[in-house]
């Protein structure tokens, strides 16, 4: 934890870099001002990372953060990337990106087996996907290309759908020896989900498809999502999924929010009338993720009470990185959707005027000012919110029949070392904790 230095102004002074603004000044009409916003966030929040540096590790970001936010982190820079035209950390994420993949190219680094759960696996997968979308520069020929790294990611998850307990659906640890082993939760599921329902799209392989709609009406029959479309965290599979924990955050509804916005997509008739209805109740349940009607996003589960953990900082990066790509591919969602982006990315802007570099962003967009908090889930809460105004200046996801040009293969993945790995064990224990303990809270509504 730290404030930063003054190191960046001595970088403005000599360099009068885009970043180099003395507070966030956000005009939500204007596409410079917006992209020099991002920009700034975007700095900021790549203060943090030192893996670029003799002795660091590429695609890491250094303790308190996990390996995950890191998969997080560089996807939300490849859209920075595809909304900015800014290719300032283009090297750097296709750096970190390939480092991560691990013996078997699929996001599962040895090193990483004791924080590595099936979600934490899917947002690095989920950022190769986005780079396979948006047409983010391919690999050179002899390293993974991103579709292929988005199906390895599939075919190791697909092979772990366990149904012996709940009828089916995907622990939230792929090793028995980590603690959460036993928890089937929403961002897990969703994880899966947003991925096959995309690799769908992208490679029109109706496979993928089919394990979406498994997903789905597995999630919802268990229900971790509702019939009134709140996303609940996740259940106990020892009690058999009789029981929800019905906590709520914003990232679990918008990974299902965009995965279903690409069913609607791709479906025609009755099947994309059923998918409509439910990306509206998704949108719908998404209400509470808004304070007060006030059209201000806030992770209502932590914080009015100031506990939002490192994790929980960054979500609602991924809500809004979602909403875009709702809107893309859900063109109707667009005029209910973007208004909540402006008014949540104006709030986001009033909050960055904090720290030493009087450009650090805050938790609490709902305050109108800097909350004394930072971090890089905060830089990137607010760089997602300000890069998201430039929805409409952005194309929708390529697929490889529409120009993308990443180079797939729909067995990555499925070697055998990959399966053995699975299989092994070794006695490491983690420090996760299993679920936040929030009993009798308004938000808990069965
Ligand atoms: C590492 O990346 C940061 C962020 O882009 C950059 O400011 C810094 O100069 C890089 N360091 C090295 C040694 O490349
Ligand atoms: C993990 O493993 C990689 C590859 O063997 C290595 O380069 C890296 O330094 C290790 N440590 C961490 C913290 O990732
Ligand atoms: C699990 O159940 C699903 C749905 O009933 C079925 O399609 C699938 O084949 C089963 N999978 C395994 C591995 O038994
Ligand atoms: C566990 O839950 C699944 C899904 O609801 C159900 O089909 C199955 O019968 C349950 N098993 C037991 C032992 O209750
Ligand atoms: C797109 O991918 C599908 C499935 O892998 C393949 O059958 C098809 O030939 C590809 N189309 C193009 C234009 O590459
Ligand atoms: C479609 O995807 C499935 C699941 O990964 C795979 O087994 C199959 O080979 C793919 N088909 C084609 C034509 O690529
Ligand atoms: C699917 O997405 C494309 C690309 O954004 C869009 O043009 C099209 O209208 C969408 N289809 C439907 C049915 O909304």
């Amino acid at each position: 934890m730290k404030i930063r230095s003054g190191t960046s102004n001595a970088i403005c002074g000599a360099l009068l870099a885009a970043h180099c603004t003395s507070a966030i000044q956000l005009t939500i009409t204007d596409a410079n001002s917006i992209k020099t916003a991002a920009s700034t966030a975007a700095h900021g929040m790549m203060s943090y990372y030192k893996g670029n540096i003799t002795g660091g590790t590429p695609g890491l970001l250094p303790q308190p953060y996990y390996w995950w936010e890191g998969g997080a982190m560089w996807g939300s820079l490849i859209d920075y990337w595809s909304y900015t035209g800014d290719t300032t950390y283009n090297d750097i994420v296709s750096e970190s990106l390939l480092f991560q993949v691990g013996p078997d190219d699929d996001f599962m680094p040895p090193n990483q087996t004791k924080s590595l759960g099936n979600d934490d696996q899917a947002f690095w997968g989920m950022a190769a996907m986005t780079a396979a979308e948006a047409g983010f520069p391919n690999p050179p020929s002899n390293q993974p290309q991103w579709l292929a790294l988005a199906q390895a990611v599939f075919n190791t998850q697909a092979v772990r759908w366990d149904n012996s307990t709940c009828g089916g659906g995907l622990r939230w640890q792929i090793y028995s020896f980590n603690n959460g082993y036993n928890y089937k939760n929403s961002i897990s599921q969703g994880g899966f989900f947003n991925i096959a329902a995309r690799l769908g799209l992208y490679t029109k392989n109706g496979t993928y498809f089919d394990w979406a709609n498994q997903m789905w009406d597995w999630t919802n029959a268990i229900g971790l999502i509702s019939d009134s479309y709140q996303v609940f965290d996740g259940s106990d599979d020892t009690l058999n999924c009789t029981e929800l924990n019905h906590i709520q955050w914003s990232y679990n509804t918008g990974i299902f929010l965009s995965g279903a916005a690409v069913m609607y997509n791709v479906t025609t008739g009755a099947e994309q009338a059923k998918w409509k209805t439910r990306v509206q109740g998704l949108i719908t349940g998404a209400n509470a993720f808004f304070y007060q009607g006030q059209g201000i996003m806030y992770e209502v589960a932590c914080e009015p009470n100031n506990n939002c953990n490192t994790d929980q900082q960054s979500f609602k990066a991924y809500l809004l990185r979602w909403m875009t790509l709702t809107i893309k591919l859900a063109p109707w969602t667009h005029d209910i959707l973007l208004p909540l982006i402006q008014t949540t990315a104006t709030a986001a802007a009033k909050s960055c005027v904090g720290g030493s570099d009087g450009v650090t962003c805050g938790t609490k967009w709902y305050e109108g000012n800097w909350d004394g908090t930072y971090g890089v889930g905060q830089q990137m809460n607010a760089m997602e919110a300000f890069q998201a105004l430039l929805v409409d200046q952005v194309g929708p996801p390529l697929s490889n029949s529409t120009g993308g040009s990443s180079q797939g293969n729909p067995s990555a993945g499925t070697g055998p070392s990959s399966v053995r790995k699975d299989k092994a064990g070794a006695g490491i224990l983690t420090t996760l904790v299993l679920i936040t303990i929030l009993g009798g809270a308004w938000w808990m509504i069965a």
